[in-house]
C-alpha cells in the first residue's frame, strides 16, 4: 500500500486495508478514483432546458457536476457528483498562479434509438493523462474516470439534446490547488467536470469556410514545449492572436513554425490537406505528432477512416508554406479544412498571408472529401451500433 492510500479517502476499504497495517506485506493499492465509491448529491430543482436553436458555446451548463480531490497525504478522495455550484480555492493556488491546469474537450451525443453514447471517450482519457504526467498532477485510473463522467451523464441525461444536430459538451478539468506560492509539484489537486448542451457548429447543410491569417511572427508551440498537452496555458495566449487576425478581416489563425513556416494547426484545431502530390496522386496530408501538433480524436479518427478507404494516399508529415504556395498556384490544391470535436470538419476558403489574400478552393472542390467526413463522422456519433455506419 503506498502511502497515498492512507487517510481518509480509504472509505469502503479502510475494512480491507486496517489488517494489511499490522502485516509485514501490503495489499496492492486500489486504482483511484475509484466510481464506486462516488457519492451523488441531487438538485432540488432542476434549471429550465435552453431553447436548443438558442445555445451558444460554452455558455450554459447543466444542473450537476462532479469532483475528485486528491492530496499528497490522502491520495484520491471519493468521487462527488454534487449541485453545479462556485468552487472556493485557496487564493494561493497553484492553478491561478502556474497555470497547473489541463483540460479535455468531449461530447455526448443522443442517438436515432434514443440511447446516449461518447465518442472515442477513451482517447480523451489517455490524452488527460498524459496531460496529467507532464504537468506533475497525480496519475489516475482512465477507466474509473471515465466511469465518473458516464455517471455524471447519466444524472444530467437530460441536458442531452433531443436533437441529432446537437450535443452535450463535456470538459473534463485538472487543477493544482496546492495553496503555496513556490513553483514545484502541487501537493493538492481537483478533477472536476462540467457539462452544457452546445448547439451544432454549422446550420444544417451549410458548410461555411472560414478565412485565415498566416503570420510566422506568432508561434503557438514549440518543439520541446507543451504544444501536444491540452494544458491551459497553451490557450490563453492566443486570444491576442485570434484579435489581431480578426481585425485583419480573417476568422482564424493558422499557426506557423519555424524557418520553413511549418504548417502545424488552424485556430484549435487539427489542419488537413488534400491535393494532388508532385507525383500526381491524390493526398491527404496532416502534420505529424512531434510534439507541436495537439493529437486530435477527430484527428485520429479523420486518418483512420480514410485509411480504411484505401482510396488515397494518407501520409503524416510536415508541409511548409513554400510548398502550400507553390501547390496552390499549380492548381493542386483540392481542400484544405480543420478538424475538430467542435465543428467535426471545418473548411478553409481563403489565407492573407505577407499581406496577400490567396483564395483555396475547398468550397469549389465540394468540399467533397470534408462532407464525406463530416457525414461519416456524425453518423456514427448518433447511430445505433446496429447501423452498419456504425460498425
Ligand atoms: C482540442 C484541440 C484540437 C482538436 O482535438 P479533438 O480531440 O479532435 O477535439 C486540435 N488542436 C488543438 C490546439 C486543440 O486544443
Ligand atoms: C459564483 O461566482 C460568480 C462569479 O464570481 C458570482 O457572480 C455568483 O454570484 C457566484 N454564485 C454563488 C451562488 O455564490
Amino acid at each position: 500500500v503506498s502511502t497515498s492510500c492512507i487517510g481518509k479517502s480509504l472509505c469502503s476499504w479502510h475494512a480491507l486495508l486496517l489488517p494489511c497495517l499490522f502485516v509485514p506485506f501490503r495489499l496492492p493499492c486500489p486504482p483511484r478514483p475509484q466510481a464506486a465509491d462516488i457519492s451523488i448529491e441531487r438538485c432540488a430543482t432542476n434549471k429550465p432546458k435552453p431553447d436548443p436553436s438558442t445555445l451558444v458555446f460554452g455558455k450554459q451548463f447543466s444542473d450537476h457536476m462532479l469532483t475528485i480531490c486528491w492530496s499528497e497525504k490522502g491520495g484520491w478522495e471519493a468521487p462527488q457528483i454534487k449541485p453545479f455550484q462556485n468552487l472556493s480555492l485557496h487564493p494561493a493556488s497553484s492553478a491561478l498562479h502556474y497555470s497547473i491546469e489541463l483540460f479535455e474537450g468531449m461530447k455526448a451525443f443522443r442517438g436515432v434509438d434514443n440511447h446516449i453514447r461518447l465518442f472515442r471517450p477513451m482517447l480523451n482519457m489517455e490524452r488527460m493523462h498524459r496531460s496529467a504526467d507532464r504537468s506533475c498532477l497525480p496519475l489516475f485510473d482512465k477507466g474509473e474516470l471515465l466511469e465518473c463522467i458516464r455517471k455524471l451523464v447519466e444524472v444530467d441525461q437530460e441536458w442531452v439534446p433531443y436533437s441529432q444536430d446537437a450535443s452535450l459538451y463535456i470538459r473534463p478539468t485538472f487543477i493544482g490547488i496546492e495553496p503555496s506560492l513556490g513553483v514545484s509539484r502541487a501537493g493538492k489537486a481537483m478533477i472536476f467536470v462540467i457539462v452544457g448542451p452546445v448547439g451544432p457548429y454549422f446550420a444544417t447543410g451549410s458548410f461555411n469556410p472560414v478565412s485565415l491569417l498566416a503570420d510566422p511572427s506568432f508561434v503557438r508551440a514549440w518543439r520541446g514545449g507543451v504544444g501536444a498537452y491540452k494544458m491551459g496555458g497553451n490557450y490563453g495566449p492566443t486570444i491576442a492572436v485570434q484579435n489581431e487576425a480578426v481585425k485583419k478581416g480573417c476568422q482564424q489563425v493558422l499557426w506557423l513554425y519555424g524557418e520553413q513556416e511549418e504548417i502545424t494547426e488552424v485556430g484549435t484545431m487539427n489542419l488537413f490537406i488534400y491535393w494532388t502530390n508532385e507525383k500526381g496522386e491524390k493526398e491527404l496530408v496532416t502534420p505529424p505528432l512531434d510534439g507541436i501538433i495537439l493529437p486530435g480524436v477527430t484527428r485520429q479518427s479523420l486518418l483512420d477512416l480514410a485509411r480504411s478507404w484505401d482510396e488515397f494516399k494518407v501520409t503524416e508529415r510536415t508541409m511548409g508554406m513554400k510548398e502550400l504556395m507553390s501547390a496552390l498556384d499549380a492548381g493542386r490544391i483540392l481542400e484544405v479544412f480543420g478538424a475538430g470535436t467542435a465543428c467535426v470538419v471545418c473548411p478553409v476558403g481563403s489565407l492573407l498571408y505577407k499581406g496577400k489574400t490567396h483564395q483555396i478552393p475547398t468550397m469549389q472542390n465540394g468540399p467533397d472529401l470534408a462532407k464525406r467526413f463530416y457525414k461519416e463522422l456524425t453518423d456514427i456519433q448518433v447511430s445505433s451500433p446496429n447501423n452498419a455506419a456504425a460498425s
